[in-house]
């Protein structure tokens, strides 16, 4: 589906649908004003006669009998105005997408939502419009011998204003990156672990950086690993028939772009390292996961696939930093040969970890690659895993966990997650409960109680990072939807926190 911008005064544009927006309160935008006049105020008639109250995503559809070039005219609720958000409009894009692929319409025109008494600047507002649209056509069909309904041709955002062109066309672009990188990381996740194998993610990233030479990437393999005495990733795919991988890529940032902001030649650009947890397939290993709490974890791998995401577009969006993105792919399997409750692992940095329970296998693998990342020297390390159920029980599904060692970066990762619409809660790292991760024979075990299950897994994680400003995301929740969760994303998986970290990257 293309999108596209166009300068145009709505009543002409030829469209198998036209959207306009209307606020929950009184006062109608000049799109609806516009096509209700043109149409003897059919819109203000059928509103009336259904209920309408342009709540948040509820729509309103009549046909246009020729009285404009559009065949069918859609209202779309955009809620309060006090209450009005990019989220508001990614929805109500969203919800245009799916109104008009269960029409059949294979071209859809929507007006810029709110722009017009400057509820929103058009180019946040195109950004979101792109973003709600390309992330509600998403369908996963590698499987499927029945295609899904059919995709519509474009989406295009019309405004009548000729100023505003440039910046919506601007911020329908970025939309439509942040989108695709989201939908690269949903395809990574909902592949099953036959087909998602740590070899098979480790070819993801090496698809990513061959077409681009501002990426460079190095991959190793079990003997490195050895080598470099990554006793936490191997230990943990000891019971695979797969051979675990530790990747690195490294996006060096462009200094001097001059059309870019903040770019000045000599200027040090900051180095940030980025983290993935890339288990292609949790089983738990011998202590074994129930069957139907098995049953999605081929997502164990989401926080790789969310920066496996990000390198996929990051030489469009052109961060000034250094990016580094870095993950453990390995399977945790049961077998004669897999790691046993009770086996002492030695983490990269000497640290030991005594393994009680080899389904909290997450923060073994993450000592290894958070060592490996502070090596890097970076002036911040974020880390993104699926990594407890406790943290699902305490802050739900469509929520993920952020813990930090510094108040300012996990504020700008809370905002950006925030300007992304996706949904991050801060938890504490309490120093009192260091104790609760001591173990009898190793410097470190990693089970802990079942209370604050989240924050002793946290508490494991920040011995790694060597004191570097640090966040941790831990995405159990929103990683893998069991249930639609709102109009632009289905079930399966989200691809959180990918949008998160570009915008954080954009902004730094
Ligand atoms: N991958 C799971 C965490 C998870 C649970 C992700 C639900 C997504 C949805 C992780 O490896 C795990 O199994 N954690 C254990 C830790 C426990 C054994 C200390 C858990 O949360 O049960
Ligand atoms: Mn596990
Ligand atoms: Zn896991």
């Amino acid at each position: 589906m293309n999108v596209i911008v166009k300068k145009s005064n709505l009543l002409d544009e030829k469209s198998d649908l036209l959207v306009v927006g209307r606020f929950a309160d009184d006062r109608v935008g000049s799109a609806y004003s516009t096509v209700n006049e043109r149409l003897d105020c059919l819109l203000d008639a059928a509103a009336k006669e259904d209920g309408f109250k342009a709540k948040l995503g509820s729509a309103l559809i009549a046909r246009t009998v020729g009285l404009i070039a559009a065949r069918r005219v859609m209202v779309v609720g955009l809620g309060d105005r006090k209450s009005f958000s990019e989220e508001s409009v990614r929805v109500a894009a969203a919800v245009s997408l799916n109104a008009a692929k269960s029409l059949g319409a294979k071209t859809i025109a929507s007006a810029l939502h709110g722009t017009g008494s400057r509820e929103l600047e058009a180019r946040t507002c195109a950004k979101a419009m792109a973003e709600g649209a390309l992330l509600a056509d998403y369908g996963f069909g590698r499987y499927r011998n029945e295609p899904a309904a059919k995709s519509p041709a474009s989406f295009t955002i019309l405004t009548t204003d000729g100023k505003k062109i440039r910046a919506a066309a601007d911020g329908a672009l970025i939309g439509e990156r942040y989108a695709r990188a989201t939908m690269f990381a949903r395809d990574l996740i909902n592949t099953p672990g036959q087909h998602m194998t740590p070899a098979d993610l480790v070819e993801a990233a090496k698809s990513i950086a061959k077409g681009k030479g501002s990426i460079r990437i190095k991959v190793y393999g079990r003997e490195q690993l050895e080598r470099m005495r990554a006793g936490g990733l191997l230990a943990v795919n000891q019971g695979s028939d797969h051979e675990p991988f530790l990747v690195h890529m490294v996006y060096r940032g462009l200094k001097m772009r001059k059309d870019l902001p903040g770019r000045q030649a000599g200027k040090k650009q900051k180095r940030v390292c980025l983290v993935g947890k890339g288990v292609t397939f949790d089983s738990g290993g011998l202590s074994i996961k129930p069957s139907n709490f098995m049953e999605s974890m081929k997502s164990d791998m989401s926080g790789a696939a969310a920066v496996l995401g990000v390198f996929s577009v990051i030489d469009e969006i052109a961060p000034n930093a250094e990016v580094h993105g870095i993950f453990g792919a390995v399977e945790n399997m049961p077998s004669g040969k897999a790691v046993r409750p009770g086996d002492v692992v030695t983490i990269m940095n000497g640290k030991t970890i005594e393994v009680l329970n080899t389904d909290a296998e997450g923060r073994v693998t993450l000592a290894d690659t958070l060592t490996y990342a502070a090596k890097q020297k970076p002036d911040a390390i974020i880390d993104i895993a699926t990594l407890t159920g406790a943290c699902v029980v305490a802050l739900g599904e469509e929520y993920s966990g952020l813990m930090s060692n510094n108040d300012a970066l996990a504020a700008k990762v809370a905002e950006a997650a925030k300007t992304a619409g996706e949904n991050v809660w801060r938890l504490p790292l309490p120093e009192e409960y260091k104790e609760l991760i001591k173990s009898d024979v190793a410097d470190y075990k990693n089970d802990a109680p079942r209370w604050g299950g989240s924050l002793t897994a946290g508490l494991l994680l920040q011995e790694f990072v060597a004191g570097i400003p640090w966040v941790h995301l831990d995405i159990a929740g929103p990683a893998f939807a069991e249930h639609p969760l709102n109009a632009y994303m289905k079930k399966g998986a989200t691809g959180h926190g990918t949008r998160t970290l570009l915008e954080y990257l954009r902004n730094i």
